[in-house]
């Protein structure tokens, strides 16, 4: 009876182990480690009309994954842009304290020294520097001394191109969707389908649009050659400097004083006292600018709702007699036909968000966008601020705002309705923000690797294999042993 216990041992000894080996394997490896350490990194977007700060995190044994990084928190700096402090640089910096001492707390202590800080300006500082190059200097001196008296790990302020504002936003969007590639169930990373989606950025002083296009660039300003996960991007990029939200309303506010007296994009029984310095100070209207002028000087303007002459207006800011090319956007500036999907954010949003959920219009086709633009144009003071009491400081300017931008999308870059309604409006994926701030992190931390991450999933994945085979194989021999037993005591019986 002991002797047959004792020869059942190794068999069942041999299952148990085939059979936890094979639970160990199948248990996924997350839930038995210890929570990942977490990395964390801060971006200020430096923008014209306000600075706002991001920190993301992302665990650090997946650095190289994509969709892996997230927001971790946010801060919206108090006050106007750097670059509204050209005559007071050390205000800059000490406008940024707020949120920097935010960050000492969101960042946890130990994590501090390896945390990398940015802060990246766009065309409110590219303006800055064309008008002068010295209060730009001095604006970013004034913000690097306030940066590094903090323990995070510093690594420079600058201004971006407009080429690269583009090109980070168009990598955000798509690194945050998983369009690049996608880490699938079986453990291996795969390409997906539905290809890249085009970006299209408003802010405060310049436009951007990005998209990935089979034309070749006439242009070569325009093109840009990505490497990303081992894949080639030939994408088309453009910056329009001085077509932001706040530069085109001062270019219209410029013509409107200049032709018609009265503002036709502002709502009726609305006025107010422009100070011509703020009209004409700003490079972006300098074409418009009286060849003498009194900077001090109070204009009286009002507001007339007149949408046509709205129209009228803004579509001037859109010249398409000269170009050099094939085709062209406007200005005289290359651009291939729209191509695929796009995702629209920043004052694209919050343009569409008003005509929608404020207003209650309908804006899904290109149709509808203009028949919204027109109701909100022709709207008086008294009934927009009935209908949208929230919104008073902005509110006279939604008008000029919603019919940029739908010129800007018809007749400017050339969406029809099919093209159109590929276009989606959106402020966040997920939890983070869409900007050109998390592209702009993930390429100077290296988190983005040009080469597929394939090889170092492979090794771990048939390594996984060789032990499911291996453990398998073991309960498949116990089985053997078994039965092998099962039989000789049985013809032993039987002797
Ligand atoms: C990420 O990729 C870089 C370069 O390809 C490599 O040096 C690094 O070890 C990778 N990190 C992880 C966590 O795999
Ligand atoms: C300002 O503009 C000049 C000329 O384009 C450029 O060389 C310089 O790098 C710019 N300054 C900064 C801080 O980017
Ligand atoms: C500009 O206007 C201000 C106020 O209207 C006035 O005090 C000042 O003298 C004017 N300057 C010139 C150069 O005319
Ligand atoms: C468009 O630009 C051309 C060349 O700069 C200029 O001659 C023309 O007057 C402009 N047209 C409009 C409507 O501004
Ligand atoms: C503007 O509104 C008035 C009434 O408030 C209406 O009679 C007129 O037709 C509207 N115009 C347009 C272009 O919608
Ligand atoms: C990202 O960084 C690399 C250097 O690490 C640089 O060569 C590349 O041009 C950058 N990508 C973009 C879009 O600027």
């Amino acid at each position: 009876m002991a002797g047959k216990a004792l020869s059942l041992l190794p068999p069942l000894l041999l299952a148990a182990a085939g059979l936890a080996g094979l639970l160990l394997l199948c248990v996924p490896t997350r839930d038995i480690r210890e929570p990942p350490a977490l990395k964390y990194g801060i971006v200020l977007d430096a923008g014209s009309s306000h600075t706002a700060m991001f920190i993301y995190k992302w665990p650090a044994d997946k650095e190289n994954d994509t969709g892996i990084v997230g927001q971790h928190s946010s801060c919206a700096v108090r006050g106007g842009g750097i670059s509204s402090y050209a005559d007071n640089p050390s205000g800059a910096g000490q406008s940024l304290v707020e949120c920097l001492n935010q960050a000492l707390r969101d960042v946890p202590e130990e994590r501090h020294a390896s945390t990398p800080l940015y802060l990246g300006a766009t065309a409110g500082m590219r303006l800055l520097n064309l008008t002068s190059p010295e209060a730009s200097a001095s604006v970013l001196a004034a913000v690097t001394q306030t940066l590094t008296q903090y323990p995070f790990d510093f690594r420079g302020a600058r201004i971006l191109s407009g080429q690269d504002e583009g090109v980070f936003g168009w990598v955000t969007a798509n690194y945050l969707l998983e369009n690049f590639i996608k880490y699938g169930w079986v453990g291996r990373w795969f390409r997906p389908r539905k290809g890249t989606l085009g970006a299209m950025d408003l802010g405060g002083a310049s436009t951007q649009i990005t998209f990935e296009t089979a034309s070749p660039a006439e242009d070569p300003a325009n093109e840009v050659q990505l490497r990303l996960y081992g894949q080639r991007y030939r994408v088309y990029t453009h910056s329009f400097l001085c077509y932001g939200r706040d530069q085109v309303l001062r270019r219209l506010l410029a013509s409107a004083l200049q032709t018609h007296g009265s503002h036709p994009c502002w709502p009726q029984g609305y006025s107010t006292h422009v100070m011509l310095r703020e009209v004409f100070e700003s490079p972006c209207t300098a074409a418009q600018r009286p060849r003498a002028f009194n900077g001090s000087t109070r204009v009286s303007l009002a507001g007339s709702s007149d949408p046509t002459l709205c129209r009228g207006l803004v579509s001037q800011l859109f010249n398409a007699s000269f170009c050099r090319f094939s085709r062209c956007s406007f200005s005289g500036v290359f651009q291939p036909p729209v191509a695929g999907k796009f995702i629209a954010f920043s004052a694209f949003f919050y343009m569409m968000d008003f005509l929608r959920t404020v207003m209650g219009l309908p804006v899904a086709t290109l149709q509808q966008l203009e028949v919204a633009v027109v109701t909100v144009c022709n709207q008086t003071w008294s009934e927009l601020q009935a209908r949208a009491p929230d919104h008073r400081a902005r509110l006279p300017d939604y008008c000029a705002g919603a019919m940029f931008v739908q010129q800007l999308l018809s007749r400017g870059y050339g969406f029809d309705e099919r093209s159109f309604g590929g276009v989606t409006f959106q402020k966040k994926a997920g939890d983070t923000a869409v900007g050109w701030a998390l592209g702009y992190m993930l390429n100077l931390t290296n988190l983005i690797p040009a080469d597929p991450p394939g090889l170092r999933k492979g090794t771990d994945f048939s390594s996984w294999v060789v032990l499911l085979l291996l453990f398998a194989a073991m309960l498949l021999a116990a089985f053997a042993l078994l039965l092998y037993q099962a039989r000789a005591t049985k013809s032993a019986r039987t002797i």
